[in-house]
């Protein structure tokens, strides 16, 4: 294979792959129904009360189940993390870098394998899933490349008179709770996960409920590289009970944290209320917008947001959902788009043509039928719209289908995070108000734009209260950040952090700065 998988393949011969991922399927497949521990103190623990993952393609198929982590073991589980921590703060970095790199290999190793249990787990289709892996695997080499180029965050300063030396150092801050959604499970895990440790920081992760197993093969990966006794724990259990115990524990000296603008905002306040300030890092969704320009060229304007609204069946953080179109493009776009909409292959995500797999849940298949009924009333459903699991190949898991409408500029869908496949476009003709429009969100991830006018472009970089920015990107409007590539970096309700995973700042972000003045 001479290309690297990234969410932005386009054209490439994908036979090698596409056969690779079939055989590991077929024995992941027949391995399902497992029982497996998660992972604190050291030790594969069992508690006897299990977590159930269902395949959301075909909701009566079991894929595995997985021990909880009980909440009375929190205080156990902070004190082994704050004594491994003693140790491993005074690890020397290029040794801490050493175990994350040779962990990102055997992550591009197991790749096959990993992808297709997280395709079965989360609804994912096999590149998306292969991207999210390599992605995984990018972020733990990438984040250990801004130690090596930063000497570990050492370096002398000035002084105020001859006998002064002063150094300034960063370092870790302790016990670091990371909580990661069910929509990457390896690469946002692995970013926060490894900016933590590399940090010289230990970690108790908890995933999402609904991704157990690509969290364990991210933990088996890690322990397989050397990583020490201690320094990552794995813990299952819902965010209500275990995550808000450990996020609220005395011991947690940080979190990072990426979901849900509500959650994200509730341990924001969980944290300020305690005894002194403690970094917090989140990444919390967005509602991204997408401005066509009357000089855009129209064929990458439409694949670029087919496939940033429909990849993941729209549940990127990163996912396009609005559109402001000039008038004097809006029908050719709208046909375009609509045209091909109706080539969308919906289905089981593991099939090799399937574009479009399951939402995650019930709920999540609520909230698109619910904003279905919402744009009939009150606009236009321009493509899609229907309840697809009436029809008997899409009844056994949570399949909705991608839709279009059009709808006034100050409808609540404009504004709304859905997290599923539903683009609402307007026509906006000014340049000024189309970027006016994108900034009313109180979400600000990621904006494209498709124009050949450079002074447009550079109003657009210029006004976007947006941290993530594309112009003329077929390969995804406003998806696909990768990591020494694209600085994914959170505005406004969208994080807050100030600097980005896959950006040159990442790994620091998880470091106290402390300066040595000695006096000769
Ligand atoms: C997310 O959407 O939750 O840029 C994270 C992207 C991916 C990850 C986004 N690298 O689309």
């Amino acid at each position: 294979m001479s290309f690297k998988i990234t969410y932005s393949v386009l054209d490439a011969d994908m036979t090698e792959i596409h056969k690779a991922f079939d055989t590991s399927l077929q024995s992941v497949r027949g391995n399902l129904g497992n029982t497996f521990p998660y992972w604190t103190q050291g030790k594969a623990q069992e508690s006897g009360s299990f977590l159930e993952n269902y395949n959301p393609a075909k909701t009566d198929e079991l894929l595995a189940k997985f021990h909880q982590t009980p909440v009375s073991e929190i205080d156990a589980i902070m004190n082994f993390a704050e004594q491994a921590y003693k140790k491993w703060r005074l690890t020397p970095w290029k040794e801490r870098c050493a175990i994350f790199e040779k962990a990102a290999d055997l992550i591009s190793e197991r790749r096959m394998e990993i992808s297709a249990i997280m395709a079965l787990e989360t609804g994912k289709n096999r590149m998306e899933s292969l991207g999210d892996v390599e992605e995984s695997a990018d972020l733990f080499r990438w984040n250990a490349k801004q130690l090596h180029e930063n000497n570990g965050y050492t370096r002398s300063m000035g002084n105020l008179s001859p006998n002064e030396k002063t150094t300034d150092t960063l370092k870790p801050y302790g016990v670091f709770v990371v909580i990661s959604p069910f929509n990457f499970p390896m690469a946002l895990a692995a970013g926060m996960g490894s900016g933590a440790m590399l940090g010289g920081n230990t970690v108790v992760f908890k995933p999402s409920q609904e991704t157990p197993w690509s969290a364990l093969k991210l933990f088996e990966v890690l322990k397989d590289a050397g990583l020490p006794e201690g320094v990552l724990q794995l813990v299952y259990g819902s965010g209500s009970e275990l995550g808000k115990g450990l996020t609220g524990h005395p011991k947690t000296a940080g979190v990072a944290f990426t979901g849900s603008y509500e959650v994200g905002m509730q341990i924001q306040r969980q944290l300020a209320a305690g005894p002194h300030p403690k970094p917090c890092m989140l990444e919390m969704g967005g509602k991204n917008p997408t401005i066509i320009r009357p000089s855009a060229d129209l064929d990458k304007a439409i694949t670029g947001c087919f496939k940033s609204a429909f990849g993941l069946t729209g549940q990127k953080c990163s996912a396009l959902s609005r559109v402001y179109v000039h008038s004097s493009l809006k029908d050719k776009f709208i046909q375009g788009l609509v045209e091909k909409m109706k080539g969308i292959n919906i289905g089981d995500p593991t099939d090799k043509d399937v574009y479009v797999g399951p939402l995650i849940s019930e709920t999540a298949v609520k909230t698109h039928l619910n904003a279905i009924e919402l744009a009939k009333k009150d606009g236009k459903i321009l493509a899609g719209g229907e309840d697809i699991r009436s029809k008997s190949e899409f009844a056994k898991g949570y399949f909705v289908q991608p839709t279009l409408a059009e709808l006034p500029k100050d409808h609540r869908l404009f504004r709304d995070e859905l997290f599923t496949p539903f683009l609402v476009v307007a026509v906006v003709d000014s340049m000024e108000e189309a970027v006016a429009e994108c900034n009313k969100a109180n979400l600000g991830l990621t904006g494209g734009i498709f124009s050949t006018d450079k002074k447009e472009i550079q109003y657009f970089w210029d006004h976007m209260e947006t941290g993530v920015l594309y112009a003329n990107r077929e390969s995804g409007a406003t998806t696909g950040a990768w990591p020494g590539v694209n600085p994914f970096c959170g505005w406004k309700g969208s994080g807050g952090s100030g600097r980005g995973i896959c950006g040159p700042y990442y790994t620091a972000r998880f470091m106290q700065e402390q300066s040595h003045t000695l006096m000769e």
